[in-house]
């Protein structure tokens, strides 16, 4: 089957000619339609996860997808062949991701498709939609609470913006003129352009008694210091980069800490149903064919991707 994969930590993934894969013990086979493009993606093929997990190579790039089950292994009760299912699918062990035109997944990382939705939008949702989930109830977001989400609109962040919004929180997010309609539709109150100056500073003027909630999707550790300044006293600081101290912030009298994503069968399953309902829209912005995967990847690792993409596989 043809895949996108790297045979070492740091090399450009290519189109490679691989095996299709077995569905073991608890596994699920599946022929993939789509596959959703995340940072992560080339983090983990750079080796960001090497001193914690195994990974055998060549190494099949991706987590995210979606597609039609062809094969279930032992054990496997909640999929028969032929259902639609989206999800995560990264098995380094195996070497095996979802760039492929065959991928496995453990049944615990699956759930039903959406079923008012293409795969190819199915598979924008799994890590991008389960992160702004979990950040919208980590941070408490809800009514009366004002947020500031830097990198709303990527793919966490519009998600993040529609889930926060739906709970009645004031959302305000970083985007350009050119997508400043957008992220107003997904329910935004306003928005501020990260490219006309520091977005700290642009918010201070604009918002002098501060917001309630930082959600930091961009910054480095230096940045993410210089943002925590618009959080009111007691407010909640949160960065999925890595970027928070969360002694420095308990000392500034913030909540602060660094997000680490927690999906679960359950959780694809809301957001399937929120999907279904047409409360929750995830954008596509780019579809591209397997052969131009790696520069999709390169695009992303350059921080010039705009929009989501979807590998169609
Ligand atoms: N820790 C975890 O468990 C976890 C989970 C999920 C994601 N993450 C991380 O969270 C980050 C966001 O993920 P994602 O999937 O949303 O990425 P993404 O889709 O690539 O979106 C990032 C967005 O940030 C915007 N952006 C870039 N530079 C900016 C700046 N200086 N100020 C404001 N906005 C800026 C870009 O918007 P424009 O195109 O409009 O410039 C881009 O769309 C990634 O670093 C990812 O690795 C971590």
């Amino acid at each position: 089957m043809r895949a996108v994969a790297v045979t070492a930590f740091g090399e450009e993934p290519r189109l490679l000619d691989l095996p299709q894969p077995e569905p073991g013990p608890g596994e699920v086979l599946v022929r993939m339609s789509a596959a959703g493009l995340n940072p992560v993606d080339w983090r983990i093929a750079d080796g960001a996860f090497k001193d914690s997990v195994a990974h055998a190579f060549p190494l099949i790039v991706g987590t995210d997808g979606a597609g039609e089950v062809v094969e279930t292994g032992a054990g496997v009760r909640r999929f028969v062949p032929g259902d639609a299912v989206f999800g995560q699918f990264w098995r380094p062990g195996r070497g095996l991701g979802s760039y492929a035109e065959y991928a496995v997944a453990e049944e615990k990382s699956l759930a039903h498709a959406p079923r008012s939705v293409t795969y190819t939008t199915s598979a924008a949702v799994p890590t991008a939609g389960t992160s702004a989930y979990n950040l919208v109830e980590e941070t408490r977001a809800g009514e009366g609470k004002r947020m500031l989400i830097v990198g709303a609109t990527g793919g966490v962040g519009t998600f993040a913006t529609q889930l926060a919004a739906g709970r009645g929180t004031e959302v305000i997010g970083t985007a350009t003129a050119e997508k400043a309609e957008l992220l107003r539709t997904l329910g935004a109150t306003d928005t501020v352009d990260h490219t006309l100056g520091p977005v700290a500073e642009q918010m201070r003027a604009a918002y002098p008694d501060g917001v309630d909630i930082l959600l930091d999707l961009v910054s480095g550790p230096e940045e993410f210091d210089a943002m925590t300044k618009t959080v009111r006293d007691g407010g909640t600081a949160v960065s999925t980069n890595g970027a928070a101290d969360a002694d420095a912030l308990t000392e500034s009298n913030l909540r602060g800490f660094n997000f680490h994503n927690r999906p679960s069968p359950q959780l694809l399953e809301i957001l399937a149903g929120l999907v279904d309902a047409g409360r929750l829209t995830a954008l596509v912005s780019n579809e591209v064919p397997l052969e131009q995967a790696h520069e999709a990847l390169a695009l992303s690792r350059a921080g010039r991707a705009r929009g989501k993409t979807v590998v169609v596989t």
